[in-house]
C-alpha cells in the first residue's frame, strides 16, 4: 500500500519510521511519505492560510496549494482514497480502518487552523475517493496526529505487518465488545492474585470467563457499544 501524506509539519510522521510500521517500510509492504503543503505555495512568505469569507475568528487554509499537491502526488488518470483529517468528520472505527486496509493508495490531508477551504474537499471528491475523518469528540491542533493514529490502525491489518496475525482477531472491538482483562508472570504479585481459573489449565472454563469479563467491561467502559 502507498500512503501520502500531506502536512505543514511533515516532521510529525518521523514517528512511522519506529516499531512495525518502520520494518513493514523496510520490507517494502508499506510505502509511506510525508510532504511539505509549504512546497506548492508561490509567495515569498510561504503562505497556506487566509482569513475566512464571512468573517469570523482563525484562519483557513487556501485552496491553491492544496490543488497542486493532489494534483503532483496522484496525476490524472489515478484514484486514491484521500482521507482529511477534521473533527468535523465522520468517526474512524475498526470497520472504518478495515476497509481502508484494502486500498492501494490512501492519501491523507492534515489540515490545521480553522480547516482547509471546502472547496478542496469537493475538487478531491472528482478524482477519488474523499473522506473527511475524525478520530473522536475532541478537537486538535491539526490532523497530523489524528492521521498517524489512523495510518498505524489501518496497517497494522495489512497483510505482514503484525507477525502474529492471531492477536489481531482476539483483540478489542474485532467482536463489537472489548477485550478482556490480561496477566501474565508472576501468580502473585504485591499481594495481587491472578484469577484462580486462568491458572486452572480448564480451557472452556477459561474461555467463558473471558466471555464474561468482555461483556462486564463493555458495560463499564462502553454501554453505548452493548446499544449497537
Ligand atoms: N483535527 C483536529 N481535531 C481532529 C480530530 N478529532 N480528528 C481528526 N482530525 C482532527
Amino acid at each position: 500500500m502507498k500512503i501520502d501524506a500531506i502536512s505543514i509539519f511533515p516532521e510529525f510522521f518521523d514517528v512511522l519510521g519506529l516499531s512495525l510500521l518502520g520494518k513493514a517500510q523496510d520490507q517494502k509492504i508499506i510505502g509511506f511519505e510525508a510532504h511539505d503543503l509549504r512546497k506548492w505555495t508561490s509567495d515569498k512568505h510561504r503562505t497556506v492560510d487566509d482569513s475566512p469569507y464571512g468573517g469570523g475568528a482563525g484562519m483557513v487554509m487556501k485552496p491553491e496549494p492544496w490543488g497542486d499537491a493532489f494534483d503532483e502526488i496522484f496525476p490524472k488518470g489515478q484514484r486514491p482514497t484521500i482521507i482529511f483529517t477534521t473533527p468535523a468528520g465522520i468517526p474512524f472505527t475498526q470497520k472504518l480502518a478495515a476497509d481502508l486496509a484494502t486500498r492501494s493508495h490512501l492519501v491523507f490531508a492534515c489540515g490545521r487552523y480553522e480547516g482547509i477551504d471546502q472547496r478542496v474537499v469537493e475538487h478531491a471528491g472528482a478524482q477519488a475517493e474523499v473522506l473527511e475523518v475524525s478520530i473522536g469528540d475532541y478537537v486538535l491542533n491539526g490532523g497530523e496526529v489524528a492521521a498517524i493514529a489512523m495510518i498505524e490502525a489501518i496497517c497494522r491489518l495489512i497483510p505482514g505487518v503484525i507477525g502474529n496475525a492471531e492477536s489481531l482477531i482476539e483483540e478489542s472491538h474485532n467482536s463489537g465488545l472489548l477485550e478482556y482483562p490480561s496477566y501474565t508472570k508472576p501468580a502473585s504479585w504485591r499481594g495481587l492474585e491472578v484469577p484462580e481459573i486462568l491458572l486452572s489449565g480448564h480451557h472452556a472454563e477459561i474461555e467463558k470467563w473471558r466471555n464474561e469479563q468482555s461483556l462486564l467491561r463493555t458495560k463499564a467502559n462502553r454501554p453505548d457499544l452493548l446499544a449497537e
